[in-house]
């Protein structure tokens, strides 16, 4: 425990950026458990992702561990300072987008920034020079002299990653609360650039989605969060490996044969008359499984093989349907 009175810098090096150990907030009469002892950590320079579908309890994690809102019971650690103890160390650590930063909309990008980086005793010229770094760094340069009313939402969600960078010690911690929801899937790609950036120069990002595909691009690490419990965590291979890696989608000839070997599904679309089955892939593996599945050679029509995705974990590992699929 680092004592709330010292004063404590991000020199202090413990093995994880984020920890948090057992969890848990209820809310409401009778208490409705939205976190219920969910652990994890994030290593420096990382991004982490918790995915999970509405509900979750993504933003009530981030909440605690933004010091936001406090938890029922658990502890956690972030830059190394507890959340409860050292509450406003954990605040001058961090960086938590949309929430801190707060951009007047009448005013440019640039005069946005330079304000902000004045208010933390920049002077002058140094809050020129820390805007014009930073506008450049997030791709805003064409648009600094713009009110920020008229930028896009991807800007727009630069401009508040810019903020929360102006006046907190780099490399740092990042809590990016559904970053991409919303954004085309152009500002969604240049968004993850960004944040990929921000890892790359040391930062530890934890960030939450709902898009297995984001997640699996961006993330080192993933804990899938579903009812307020992690129900698995690990490198997006690694939980790609906990189910059976590939998946073969068979079309089927009947619905008779569909009913039949459903249960075994990892992956069901009635519509198609199509059921996904986990393989190791290998060639043995599948003329067994097919000659199993359809001993007499007429329930398949064709099928296709490919590597498990996180929607088939997700599907696996939670027996649900993911919000957005
Ligand atoms: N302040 C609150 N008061 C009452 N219920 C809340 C509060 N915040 C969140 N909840 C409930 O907790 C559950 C999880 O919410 P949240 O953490 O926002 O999930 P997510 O971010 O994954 O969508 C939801 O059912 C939500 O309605
Ligand atoms: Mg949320």
């Amino acid at each position: 425990m680092t004592s709330p009175t010292t004063t404590t810098s991000r020199t202090d090096r413990t093995p994880y950026a984020i920890e948090a150990y057992g969890l848990t907030k209820s809310y409401g009469k009778p208490a409705v458990r939205v976190l219920d002892g969910i652990g994890l950590r994030v290593g420096h320079g990382s991004v982490f992702a918790l995915l999970g579908p509405n509900g979750a309890g993504k933003t009530t994690a981030v909440r605690i561990l933004a010091t936001l809102t406090a938890a029922d019971s658990g502890t956690a650690r972030v830059a190394g300072h507890d959340v409860v103890a050292g509450r406003s160390a954990v605040r001058r650590a961090i960086s938590l987008t949309g929430q801190f930063a707060a951009v007047d909309e009448t005013q440019t990008g640039e005069e946005n920034l330079r304000m902000m980086a004045r208010l933390t005793g920049l002077s002058r010229a140094d809050a020129r020079r820390r805007a014009g770094e930073l506008l450049e760094r997030f791709g805003l340069t064409d648009a600094a002299r713009r009110p920020a009313r008229t930028y896009s939402g991807g800007m727009r969600r630069r401009l508040d990653l810019a903020a929360g960078l102006v006046g907190s010690p780099e490399p740092g911690v990042f809590f990016l609360d559904e970053p991409t929801t919303g954004l085309d899937p152009r500002s969604r790609q240049e968004l993850w650039e960004v944040v990929r950036g921000l890892a790359e120069r040391g930062a530890s990002v934890l960030l939450t989605t709902q898009y297995l595909e984001e997640a699996d691009r961006l993330a080192d690490r993933i804990a899938l969060l579903n009812k307020g419990r992690i129900a698995a965590e690990g490198t997006a291979a690694g939980l790609k490996g906990r189910i059976a890696g590939h998946r073969l989608d068979a079309v089927l000839t009947s619905g008779e044969a569909y009913l039949r070997l459903v249960g075994r599904a990892v992956h069901h679309s009635p519509e198609t008359l199509t059921l996904g089955l986990p393989t190791d892939g290998s060639a043995a593996h599948v003329r067994a499984l097919l000659d199993e599945i359809d001993p007499a050679g007429i329930e398949i029509d064709r099928f296709t093989l490919h590597s498990a995705t996180l929607d088939d974990v997700f599907l696996a590992l939670t027996s649900e349907v993911p919000a957005h699929v």
